[in-house]
């Protein structure tokens, strides 16, 4: 007698939702970790999960693995939504062999990236495993290349983000790596080229697995983490959050989200945040929350390169990317860790359609032999290289100091921003006045022998050179910024200048890609 066909179906469907059985989902769960499908429910819609290849199973037939089938074989793919909005997802689950990678589960992944590649939508990648199936060999090396290769491919075409939330190891790091995004759990997440055992034996260091991949160091020391949250359920809702400000793919605007807040509201407190004195420092993302729809800022890479901040938001109702000098720490400076931070952040922004708004407020590079030796020559060539290609619209803020190179860096006129503000009390140069009188004036000083004398001259060269340059009417004579403006009405400029270039229309020339200093 044939089985009933429906009943058979739901006891498979019964068996691949238990994935590697009840007692390594309980073990998941003891590890404080949801488990892939789990996971996949607390991201998406309430029920919008429709799952593919359910039943594939390995191919291996080494190592006894022919008697250790089970059905999905360690990774759950599929598509649903997120507000709405299709995304294609894959979760790794680690009851299965470690969530490690076989040929099979690599065909998989390969399966829904296809997918949003040919519909244009965000790829999600929720990361928990042990790696290469070791049984497997060379067909999971290979497999991670054919992720690899969809990576590359599908970058600045559909957003792609990573959560890591459990081990990532080896050349399995890569594929987050390739992604727009990688958001890591505090305790339970790690990601290492090389363990602290083989770092051991090789360089004689000893460092803790939490310590050397865990998701504070990487999202304060290695930058290679956006994201840092305190447990998973927080990190899901990240990605939501994130979704929220990213178009579908490349073709596409970010989506509008109406806020109540009033475009023009005028925030009288703005007037007084920019200390007159130059060397006072502030709160720059005062400036940022106060300026924004509701106050809502995401801040990317918060704990990293704090000298600069970078992040989301939105204006008027229009997702916008944030990029602004931190007066706070490092006095705003660039170093190596803010520019490529905000290269990156600038380039995913331009990837997607998304304005960039720029809050400036620099004395310049950061000097020393670290930052010499470290490459900021080719570091700092790299935000100017972003700034420049870029053909989003760009709104750019000088609230205070705009020395040097890093002026023209800093999203200048010069390199394509399309409407450039400064507020009253903002001094663009090429140095502060205190070194610029040093140099241009030494000779005149060293002649002065009276103490007093010599130091009431420096006063009057120093505000000779305020005059002229330490403020910005000169630049605005030049036609370098469009429009002085008070502090209070930055919002409703912002608001105004998005509206009028959401039209904007600017291509680069045509070639195979440009030479980004790497
Ligand atoms: C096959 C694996 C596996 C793997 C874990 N398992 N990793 N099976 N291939 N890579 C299995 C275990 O045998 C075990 O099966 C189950 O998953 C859970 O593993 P445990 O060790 O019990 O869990 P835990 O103590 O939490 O430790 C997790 C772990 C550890 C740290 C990930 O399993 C581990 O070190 N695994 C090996 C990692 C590794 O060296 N991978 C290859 C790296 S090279 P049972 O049946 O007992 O539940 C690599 C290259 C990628 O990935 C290259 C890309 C280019």
């Amino acid at each position: 007698m044939t089985a009933d066909p429906l009943a058979r179906l739901e006891e498979l469907e019964r068996q691949a939702d238990l994935g590697g059985g009840q007692a390594r989902i309980d073990k998941q769960h003891e590890a404080g970790k949801l488990t892939a499908r789990e996971r996949i429910a607390a991201l998406l819609d309430e029920g919008s999960f429709v799952e593919l290849d359910r039943f594939v199973t390995h191919r291996c037939a080494d190592f006894g693995m022919q008697e250790q089938k089970i059905l999905g074989d360690g990774v759950v793919t599929g598509h649903g939504t997120i507000e709405g909005r299709t995304v294609c997802v894959f979760a790794q689950d680690f009851t299965v062999f470690g969530g490690s990678l076989s040929g099979a589960y690599a065909s998989k992944i390969c399966k829904v990236m296809d997918l949003a590649m040919k519909i244009g939508c965000p790829v999600i990648g929720l990361n928990d495993s042990g790696g290469a199936r070791i049984q497997e060999g060379v067909e999971s090396l290979a497999g991670y290349a054919d992720i690899f290769t969809r990576n590359v491919l599908s970058s600045g075409v559909v957003p792609q983000i990573s959560a890591i939330l459990g081990p990532c190891a080896g050349g399995a790091v890569y594929s987050p790596a390739i992604t727009d995004f990688i958001l890591m759990v505090e305790g339970t997440s790690y990601m290492f080229i090389t363990g602290p055992e083989v770092i051991k034996t090789v360089t004689h260091e000893e460092v803790t697995k939490e310590a050397l991949g865990g998701a504070r160091s990487h999202a304060s020391r290695s930058g290679v983490a956006h994201f840092a949250e305190a447990d998973e359920l927080a990190c899901l809702q990240r990605i939501r959050e994130l979704v929220g400000f990213m178009p579908a793919n490349n073709a596409e605007d970010p989506p509008l989200r109406a806020s109540a807040d009033p475009v023009d509201r005028a925030d009288a407190a703005l007037d007084t945040l920019v200390p007159l004195d130059a060397n006072k420092p502030y709160d720059m993302k005062q400036l940022v929350v106060g300026v924004v729809d509701d106050g809502h800022f995401v801040e990317v890479h918060k704990d990293f390169a704090k000298n600069i901040i970078c992040g989301l938001a939105r204006l008027g109702g229009r997702p916008v990317g944030i990029v602004a000098n931190q007066p706070k720490h490092l006095a705003g400076c660039l170093d190596i860790d803010a520019s490529i931070k905000a290269a990156r952040f600038v380039r995913f922004c331009d990837c997607f359609n998304i304005p960039l708004v720029t809050f400036v407020d620099v004395p310049g590079f950061l000097p020393g032999t670290t930052q010499e030796f470290g490459g900021i020559i080719k570091h700092g060539a790299k935000l100017l290289y972003a700034f420049t290609e870029a053909t989003v619209p760009k709104v750019t803020v000088i609230t205070r100091k705009a020395y040097g190179g890093a002026y023209d860096v800093m999203a200048s006129k010069h390199i394509r921003a399309d409407i450039n503000f400064a507020f009253p009390a903002a001094e663009i140069a090429v140095m502060g006045p205190d070194g610029a009188v040093n140099i241009i004036y030494k000779g005149q000083l060293d002649k002065i022998t009276d103490e007093q004398a010599r130091a009431e001259a420096r006063t009057r060269f120093i505000q000779e050179y305020r005059d002229n340059f330490a403020n910005p009417y000169k630049a605005a004579s030049l036609g370098y910024l469009d429009e002085i403006i008070r502090p209070r009405e930055t919002r409703a400029a912002l608001v105004r200048s998005l509206k009028v270039l959401a039209n904007k229309r600017q291509t680069n020339p045509p070639r195979k890609h440009g030479n980004i200093p790497l």
